[in-house]
Protein backbone atom coordinates (compact mmCIF):
# COMPACT_ATOMS: atom_id res chain seq x y z
CA UNK A 1 0.00 0.00 0.00
CA UNK A 2 1.27 3.51 -0.56
CA UNK A 3 2.12 5.68 2.16
CA UNK A 4 2.45 9.45 2.16
CA UNK A 5 3.59 10.56 -0.97
CA UNK A 6 4.65 7.61 -2.74
CA UNK A 7 6.39 4.20 -2.45
CA UNK A 8 10.22 4.56 -2.52
CA UNK A 9 11.53 2.42 -5.22
CA UNK A 10 14.28 -0.41 -4.43
CA UNK A 11 17.14 0.78 -6.39
CA UNK A 12 19.69 -1.13 -8.18
CA UNK A 13 23.09 -1.12 -8.03
CA UNK A 14 25.74 -1.78 -11.32
CA UNK A 15 29.34 -2.23 -10.98
CA UNK A 16 30.91 0.22 -12.25
CA UNK A 17 35.25 0.75 -12.86
CA UNK A 18 36.69 3.65 -11.56
CA UNK A 19 40.09 5.07 -12.26
CA UNK A 20 41.93 6.77 -8.97
CA UNK A 21 44.96 9.08 -8.96
CA UNK A 22 46.69 8.85 -4.82
CA UNK A 23 47.06 12.34 -3.51
CA UNK A 24 50.60 11.44 -2.72
CA UNK A 25 51.81 14.26 -3.77
CA UNK A 26 48.42 16.45 -2.84
CA UNK A 27 48.90 20.56 -1.56
CA UNK A 28 47.09 23.41 -2.28
CA UNK A 29 50.36 25.77 -3.75
CA UNK A 30 48.52 27.96 -5.95
CA UNK A 31 44.79 29.24 -6.28
CA UNK A 32 42.48 28.63 -9.35
CA UNK A 33 39.12 28.53 -7.35
CA UNK A 34 38.01 30.43 -4.91
CA UNK A 35 37.82 27.10 -2.20
CA UNK A 36 42.15 27.05 -2.56
CA UNK A 37 44.35 29.46 -0.21
CA UNK A 38 47.76 28.29 -0.47
CA UNK A 39 48.36 30.22 3.52
CA UNK A 40 46.27 27.26 4.81
CA UNK A 41 48.12 24.49 5.59
CA UNK A 42 46.91 20.74 4.21
CA UNK A 43 47.83 17.60 6.18
CA UNK A 44 48.86 15.18 3.82
CA UNK A 45 48.86 12.16 5.28
CA UNK A 46 45.11 12.76 6.46
CA UNK A 47 44.18 13.52 2.97
CA UNK A 48 45.88 9.60 1.61
CA UNK A 49 43.79 8.60 4.65
CA UNK A 50 40.85 10.05 3.48
CA UNK A 51 41.50 9.07 -0.08
CA UNK A 52 41.96 5.41 1.10
CA UNK A 53 38.74 5.10 2.63
CA UNK A 54 36.99 6.34 -0.05
CA UNK A 55 39.09 3.73 -2.70
CA UNK A 56 38.08 1.24 0.09
CA UNK A 57 34.59 1.96 0.22
CA UNK A 58 34.09 1.84 -4.08
CA UNK A 59 35.47 -1.64 -3.27
CA UNK A 60 33.21 -2.92 -0.63
CA UNK A 61 30.39 -1.88 -2.93
CA UNK A 62 32.27 -4.42 -5.64
CA UNK A 63 33.20 -1.86 -8.25
CA UNK A 64 37.17 -2.31 -9.56
CA UNK A 65 39.18 0.60 -8.90
CA UNK A 66 42.69 1.43 -11.02
CA UNK A 67 45.13 3.75 -9.91
CA UNK A 68 47.14 5.45 -12.38
CA UNK A 69 50.56 7.02 -9.97
CA UNK A 70 50.44 10.33 -9.03
CA UNK A 71 53.33 12.57 -10.58
CA UNK A 72 55.34 15.03 -8.37
CA UNK A 73 54.50 18.69 -8.90
CA UNK A 74 51.09 17.55 -9.90
CA UNK A 75 49.59 18.51 -6.24
CA UNK A 76 45.75 18.72 -8.06
CA UNK A 77 46.16 15.33 -10.07
CA UNK A 78 43.84 13.63 -6.89
CA UNK A 79 41.15 14.66 -9.10
CA UNK A 80 41.02 12.19 -11.46
CA UNK A 81 37.36 13.30 -12.73
CA UNK A 82 39.38 15.65 -14.70
CA UNK A 83 41.76 13.48 -16.53
CA UNK A 84 39.82 12.87 -19.19
CA UNK A 85 35.94 11.51 -20.04
CA UNK A 86 35.66 8.34 -21.48
CA UNK A 87 32.01 6.40 -22.47
CA UNK A 88 32.31 3.41 -24.74
CA UNK A 89 35.92 2.80 -24.21
CA UNK A 90 36.62 6.00 -26.15
CA UNK A 91 38.34 8.98 -24.44
CA UNK A 92 38.31 12.11 -25.15
CA UNK A 93 41.55 13.70 -23.33
CA UNK A 94 41.86 16.71 -21.14
CA UNK A 95 43.15 19.70 -21.84
CA UNK A 96 43.24 22.13 -18.67
CA UNK A 97 42.98 25.91 -18.42
CA UNK A 98 45.49 26.56 -15.72
CA UNK A 99 48.71 26.18 -16.82
CA UNK A 100 49.76 24.35 -13.54
CA UNK A 101 47.37 21.16 -14.30
CA UNK A 102 48.41 21.42 -18.09
CA UNK A 103 50.96 18.11 -17.60
CA UNK A 104 47.79 16.04 -16.29
CA UNK A 105 46.00 15.92 -19.31
CA UNK A 106 49.01 13.53 -21.40
CA UNK A 107 49.58 11.91 -18.02
CA UNK A 108 45.78 10.55 -18.38
CA UNK A 109 45.57 9.95 -21.58
CA UNK A 110 48.72 8.03 -21.51
CA UNK A 111 47.61 6.02 -18.94
CA UNK A 112 44.22 4.74 -20.87
CA UNK A 113 46.00 4.32 -24.31
CA UNK A 114 48.55 2.20 -22.93
CA UNK A 115 45.41 -0.13 -22.04
CA UNK A 116 44.16 0.35 -25.49
CA UNK A 117 41.49 2.72 -25.02
CA UNK A 118 41.56 4.88 -28.31
CA UNK A 119 42.19 8.55 -27.14
CA UNK A 120 41.05 11.32 -28.60
CA UNK A 121 43.30 14.64 -28.62
CA UNK A 122 41.15 17.72 -27.76
CA UNK A 123 41.39 20.75 -29.47
CA UNK A 124 39.79 22.88 -26.95
CA UNK A 125 39.97 23.23 -23.18
CA UNK A 126 38.01 20.99 -21.63
CA UNK A 127 38.71 19.43 -17.57
CA UNK A 128 37.20 15.74 -18.34
CA UNK A 129 34.28 14.47 -16.48
CA UNK A 130 34.52 17.90 -14.12
CA UNK A 131 32.39 19.50 -16.48
CA UNK A 132 30.99 16.41 -18.82
CA UNK A 133 28.90 13.96 -16.85
CA UNK A 134 26.91 11.13 -19.03
CA UNK A 135 23.45 9.84 -17.67
CA UNK A 136 23.13 6.79 -20.03
CA UNK A 137 21.20 8.96 -22.92
CA UNK A 138 23.06 12.33 -23.16
CA UNK A 139 26.50 13.90 -21.99
CA UNK A 140 25.46 17.19 -19.82
CA UNK A 141 28.54 19.33 -20.26
CA UNK A 142 29.52 22.95 -18.49
CA UNK A 143 31.15 25.74 -19.38
CA UNK A 144 31.20 29.01 -18.08
CA UNK A 145 34.89 28.69 -16.04
CA UNK A 146 37.19 25.75 -16.98
CA UNK A 147 35.81 23.83 -20.17
CA UNK A 148 35.10 25.76 -23.39
CA UNK A 149 32.31 26.37 -24.88
CA UNK A 150 33.73 24.92 -28.44
CA UNK A 151 35.11 21.61 -26.36
CA UNK A 152 30.89 20.55 -26.98
CA UNK A 153 31.01 20.20 -30.03
CA UNK A 154 33.92 18.15 -30.24
CA UNK A 155 32.54 16.36 -27.61
CA UNK A 156 29.64 14.86 -29.89
CA UNK A 157 31.26 14.58 -32.72
CA UNK A 158 33.66 11.98 -30.28
CA UNK A 159 31.23 9.97 -28.60
CA UNK A 160 28.10 10.63 -30.95
CA UNK A 161 25.65 10.78 -27.81
CA UNK A 162 23.87 14.77 -27.63
CA UNK A 163 25.22 17.09 -25.61
CA UNK A 164 23.70 19.35 -23.55
CA UNK A 165 25.45 22.78 -22.99
CA UNK A 166 24.81 24.36 -19.25
CA UNK A 167 25.95 27.24 -17.88
CA UNK A 168 27.90 27.81 -14.94
CA UNK A 169 28.17 30.85 -13.23
CA UNK A 170 28.75 31.30 -9.20
CA UNK A 171 32.72 30.68 -9.09
CA UNK A 172 32.43 28.61 -6.24
CA UNK A 173 31.27 25.76 -8.19
CA UNK A 174 33.57 26.44 -11.23
CA UNK A 175 33.13 22.26 -12.39
CA UNK A 176 29.41 21.04 -13.71
CA UNK A 177 30.19 18.16 -11.11
CA UNK A 178 30.53 20.37 -8.25
CA UNK A 179 26.93 21.56 -9.05
CA UNK A 180 25.16 18.34 -10.21
CA UNK A 181 25.80 14.67 -9.81
CA UNK A 182 23.76 11.67 -11.98
CA UNK A 183 22.06 9.61 -9.61
CA UNK A 184 20.66 6.94 -12.74
CA UNK A 185 19.70 6.64 -16.27
CA UNK A 186 18.07 10.63 -16.06
CA UNK A 187 17.98 11.38 -12.53
CA UNK A 188 20.08 13.73 -11.21
CA UNK A 189 20.33 15.99 -8.32
CA UNK A 190 21.67 19.20 -8.57
CA UNK A 191 22.19 23.12 -7.11
CA UNK A 192 19.78 25.48 -9.26
CA UNK A 193 21.61 28.62 -8.13
CA UNK A 194 25.21 27.46 -9.65
CA UNK A 195 23.17 28.15 -13.26
CA UNK A 196 22.48 31.47 -15.57
CA UNK A 197 18.37 31.44 -15.59
CA UNK A 198 18.07 29.69 -18.97
CA UNK A 199 20.15 26.50 -18.27
CA UNK A 200 18.07 26.15 -14.88
CA UNK A 201 15.44 26.54 -17.22
CA UNK A 202 16.19 23.77 -19.48
CA UNK A 203 17.40 21.35 -16.59
CA UNK A 204 13.97 22.06 -15.04
CA UNK A 205 12.59 20.93 -18.18
CA UNK A 206 14.91 18.13 -18.87
CA UNK A 207 14.61 16.70 -15.56
CA UNK A 208 11.34 17.98 -13.56
CA UNK A 209 11.95 15.32 -10.54
CA UNK A 210 15.40 15.98 -10.11
CA UNK A 211 16.49 16.21 -6.85
CA UNK A 212 17.48 20.26 -5.63
CA UNK A 213 19.70 21.09 -3.31
CA UNK A 214 19.89 23.77 -0.83
CA UNK A 215 23.09 25.77 0.05
CA UNK A 216 24.45 24.54 2.75
CA UNK A 217 24.64 20.95 0.97
CA UNK A 218 25.80 22.83 -2.37
CA UNK A 219 28.74 24.46 0.13
CA UNK A 220 29.37 20.92 1.84
CA UNK A 221 29.95 19.72 -1.69
CA UNK A 222 27.22 17.50 -1.68
CA UNK A 223 26.66 17.30 -5.19
CA UNK A 224 30.10 16.40 -5.66
CA UNK A 225 28.53 12.63 -5.98
CA UNK A 226 29.41 9.19 -7.55
CA UNK A 227 25.98 6.98 -7.82
CA UNK A 228 25.95 3.45 -8.76
CA UNK A 229 22.43 3.30 -9.28
CA UNK A 230 21.80 2.54 -5.69
CA UNK A 231 24.67 3.52 -3.37
CA UNK A 232 25.64 7.64 -3.72
CA UNK A 233 28.67 8.61 -2.17
CA UNK A 234 28.83 12.19 -1.03
CA UNK A 235 30.27 14.36 1.79
CA UNK A 236 29.10 13.70 5.29
CA UNK A 237 28.05 17.19 5.78
CA UNK A 238 25.61 16.79 2.97
CA UNK A 239 22.53 15.89 5.57
CA UNK A 240 19.76 17.58 3.65
CA UNK A 241 20.57 15.90 0.55
CA UNK A 242 21.43 12.93 2.01
CA UNK A 243 17.43 12.97 4.03
CA UNK A 244 16.26 13.86 0.46
CA UNK A 245 18.11 10.47 -1.86
CA UNK A 246 16.85 8.45 1.05
CA UNK A 247 13.29 9.22 0.16
CA UNK A 248 13.99 8.30 -3.29
CA UNK A 249 15.41 5.07 -2.60
CA UNK A 250 18.84 5.78 -2.61
CA UNK A 251 21.24 4.70 0.00
CA UNK A 252 23.71 7.73 0.71
CA UNK A 253 26.98 7.10 2.05
CA UNK A 254 28.14 9.81 3.69
CA UNK A 255 32.33 10.14 3.37
CA UNK A 256 35.07 13.14 5.00
CA UNK A 257 37.06 14.38 2.45
CA UNK A 258 37.97 17.63 4.63
CA UNK A 259 41.61 17.66 3.18
CA UNK A 260 40.64 17.46 -0.34
CA UNK A 261 37.87 20.35 -0.07
CA UNK A 262 40.72 22.54 0.51
CA UNK A 263 41.57 22.09 -3.41
CA UNK A 264 37.61 22.46 -3.88
CA UNK A 265 37.09 18.80 -4.41
CA UNK A 266 35.35 15.46 -2.77
CA UNK A 267 34.29 12.47 -4.06
CA UNK A 268 33.10 12.92 -7.99
CA UNK A 269 36.40 15.18 -8.27
CA UNK A 270 38.93 11.71 -7.06
CA UNK A 271 36.90 9.69 -9.30
CA UNK A 272 36.99 8.67 -12.91
CA UNK A 273 34.49 6.59 -14.80
CA UNK A 274 35.32 4.10 -17.05
CA UNK A 275 33.22 3.01 -19.77
CA UNK A 276 33.89 -0.12 -21.89
CA UNK A 277 32.09 -0.24 -25.00
N1 LIG B 1 41.93 22.33 -7.38
C1 LIG B 1 41.30 21.68 -8.49
C2 LIG B 1 40.96 22.70 -9.56
O1 LIG B 1 40.55 23.78 -9.23
C3 LIG B 1 40.10 20.95 -8.04
C4 LIG B 1 39.46 20.11 -9.10
C5 LIG B 1 38.25 19.41 -8.64
N2 LIG B 1 37.79 18.49 -9.61
C6 LIG B 1 36.52 18.38 -10.05
N3 LIG B 1 36.24 17.38 -10.83
N4 LIG B 1 35.61 19.27 -9.76
O2 LIG B 1 41.08 22.45 -10.72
Amino acid sequence: MLEGRAARRTRTARPRSFLMCPPGHFDVTYSINPWMDPDRPTDGGRAVRQWDRLRNLYIGLGHTVEQIPAIPGLPDMVFAANGATVIDGQVLAARFRHAERAAEGPAYAGWLAERGYQVHQAQFVNEGEGDYLFTGRRILAGTGFRTDPRSHAEMQRVFSHPVVTLELVDPRYYHLDTALAVLDHDEIMYYPAAFSADSRALLSRLYPDAILAGDADAAAFGLNAVSDGRHVVLAEKATGLADQLCQHGFVPIGVDLSELMKSGGSAKCCTLELRAP
